[in-house]
């Protein structure tokens, strides 16, 4: 988003936002049924909703506002309550609610229809039977008190003596009050009990508080968890503070010299899933790049993301999971590695590749020279060195191979042979066989060895592995390629057909009567775009079972580039006043245009003759009917 006021509603810490789960982020979108959409539609209000992020006026019928989709100074986003559906005059964005939240939190469909269920208190029934209300109920009380937890320690970290360590630790690490905010960063104070008293005093109980993490108990004695540390709260990408990582604020060691971790993080909860979840995913998605960078740690990634670079995330103090990767694929075609420049931090980045591969995605190593991390990398070149190395990361293959070469002299022969032993095992994780031809030509140069050779031994180690996984395309690449096939389709289609048909869709979306007439003599497929085609598949399925379209709904079925050329058909609707025949006016015009169209391209005489004999017939049936 661009001028986004939104993203500052959404995650300073005054109002880290609590979106109760009705289901764990698996990442596995579940089939809704369609009364449980509509039902989600109407317990929720378009007005309401995008008043949190766009400050709305009356004008009209309609409501207005600056758009947050573009940067404008002057308001031409307009929401209709009675429509339930907003359009932006000035760029075109459009859609329904499902789709605002869809665009503005970027999420996919299954989760902004979660998101507005929680809103609006519907428990989506689980459709695997795991579901119990008890344990929603638990989990939203875990969601109220991490973010009561969160505030807390906000407010600590703000407080003008207790929060001053706190502040300047934070101002040490180059961290700006920005930055704070966006976060949602906070400061447990050194007590016992602090968090207990406060969260007790918002009428939670002390088992629930050691449930959540938050506290724990010690030799029948309830201890705050957290104690004088600076907190990182770790948020879902519904919003939803899920725990807690802590960082002590000055060497490894407590009062009592005592060596206590650096890190402490939130333990597993009903709502805590470290494998699940990743830090900052809430932020980065909103980058909507091509990539996200994947490190280590909390510092990593807030140094980076201060610097301008958004798509950037970490795991939780563990290695990362097939499910951290495959979450990271929603927003992303291809995950950056950047771990520690140190030997852990390399193994690590080793086995992450083989985790994103075998989750079906894919990987780049990000180098970092002559600094641990990367945060420490940004403090001491700046963002604009921090990006050039980005630009340069390797191929993870290329990575693997670059490392064992490092183990072995390949300017002996004894060395090479060792080499190529062990770089064919690189090869037979792969899946294209591009990729590995061109990988063992490069390592044939790079040796002196035959390719021959090389791809003999190969295949040596593949002969009991007859099938190789085509790897399949991705959805960018479906989607660019279904792009391509539909603007060849609709390449004829003039501007005058088109607008003949939006009206005409509009229209029948309204009216049973103009639906019988229209489809007499359109069927769905007869129209000119895809989405056309499939909004009057849509009204007609609703006519023929006895249902009136309603826009919004049939806008579910909608997603990406289509939304707004579907969402426009409705939001700027002609009110049909019981008159068909405008209906009647634009079957004639589309009947016509695709004469002229078919008439322009027509090359056989015999063929013009028949065409130019069919438009005077259709000319001339129109100008009966309009006398
Ligand atoms: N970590 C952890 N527990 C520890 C140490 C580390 O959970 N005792 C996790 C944290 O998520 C941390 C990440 O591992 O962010 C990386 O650890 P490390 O590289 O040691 O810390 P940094 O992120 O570099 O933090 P800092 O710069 O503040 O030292
Ligand atoms: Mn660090």
């Amino acid at each position: 988003m661009t001028g986004s006021n939104a993203k500052q509603v959404y995650f300073s810490a005054e109002c880290v936002k609590i979106v109760p789960l009705t289901k764990e982020g698996d990442g596995v979108p579940r089939r809704i049924s369609d009364d449980m959409i509509a039902k989600i539609c109407d317990e929720n209000d378009i007005i309401d909703y995008v008043s949190q992020y766009v400050s709305l006026k009356k004008s009209g019928r309609d409501y207005s506002g600056l758009c947050p989709f573009h940067n404008e100074k002057t308001p031409s986003f307009h929401v209709s309550r009675e429509k339930q559906l907003f359009h932006c005059f000035g760029c075109g964005a459009s859609g329904n609610l499902v789709q605002f939240v869809m665009r503005t939190e970027n999420l996919d469909f299954v989760d902004a229809l979660k998101l507005l269920a929680d809103r609006a208190g519907i428990i989506i029934p689980e459709d695997d039977g795991n579901f119990s209300d008890a344990n929603h109920e638990k989990k939203k009380r875990i969601f109220e008190m991490n973010k009561c937890a969160a505030r807390f320690f906000y407010q600590c970290l703000k407080e003008k003596s207790i929060g001053e360590t706190a502040r300047q630790y934070f101002v040490k690490r180059g961290i700006s009050w920005k930055t704070v905010t966006v976060y949602g960063l906070g400061y447990a104070p050194d007590s016992r009990d602090a968090l207990l008293k406060h969260l007790a005093s918002k009428g939670f109980k002390t088992g629930e508080i050691v449930e959540a993490g938050l506290a724990v108990s010690r030799e029948g004695k309830i201890y705050d968890k957290f104690r004088g540390r600076v907190m990182f709260p770790i948020i879902d990408v519904r919003g939803n503070v899920i725990g807690f990582g802590g960082r002590i604020m000055h060497d490894n060691k407590d009062t009592n010299g005592y060596k206590i971790p650096k890190y402490l993080n939130s333990p597993e909860t009903p709502v805590f899933d470290k494998g699940k979840n990743l830090f900052s995913l809430n932020l980065a998605k909103n980058a909507k790049a091509a990539d996200i960078i994947l490190c280590e740690g909390y510092m990593d990634v807030i140094s980076v993301y201060q610097a301008g670079i958004k798509n950037i995330v970490a795991t939780l103090g563990t290695a990362i999971t097939e499910n951290q990767a495959k979450l990271m694929m929603r927003y992303a075609n291809e995950i950056l590695i950047c771990y520690d420049s140190d030997e852990a931090g390399t193994k690590a980045a080793l086995r992450a590749i083989d985790i994103i591969s075998d989750a079906g995605g894919r990987s780049r190593v990000i180098r970092l020279k002559n600094a641990k991390d990367p945060d420490e990398y940004i403090n001491k070149n700046g963002v604009e060195k921090f990006r050039e190395t980005v630009n340069k990361a390797v191929p993870s293959t290329e990575f693997k191979i670059s490392l064992i070469k490092k183990q072995y002299d390949t300017t002996d022969t004894e060395g090479k042979i060792q080499f190529i032993e062990e770089v064919v095992k690189v090869f037979e994780k792969l899946k294209d066989a591009v990729e590995i031809d061109a990988y063992i030509t490069k390592v044939a140069e790079d040796t002196g060895i035959s390719r021959d050779a090389i791809l003999s031994k190969y295949r040596e180690k593949t002969s009991k592995n007859t099938y190789r996984r085509i790897p399949q395309k991705t959805e960018y690449q479906k989607k660019a390629e279904r792009r391509n096939r539909e603007n060849t389709r609709d390449l004829k289609a003039t501007g005058a057909l088109i607008e003949a048909e939006k009206r005409l869709i509009g229209l029948i979306s309204q009216s049973k009567k103009l639906y019988k007439t229209a489809s007499r003599e359109l069927k769905a497929e007869d129209f000119s775009t895809d989405v056309y085609r499939r909004l009057a598949k849509s009204i007609y399925e609703c006519y023929d079972n006895g249902i009136s379209p309603d826009a919004a709904m049939i806008l579910n079925d909608f997603g990406g580039d289509d939304i707004s050329e579907a969402s426009e058909v409705f939001y700027n609707l002609e009110v049909y006043n019981g008159d068909e025949a405008t209906v009647r006016e634009l079957l004639y015009t589309i009947k016509l245009e695709k004469l002229n169209i078919r008439i322009n391209s027509e090359t056989n005489a015999a063929a013009l003759a028949r065409l130019f004999t069919e438009r005077e017939r259709v000319l001339e049936e129109k100008n009966t009917w309009e006398e």
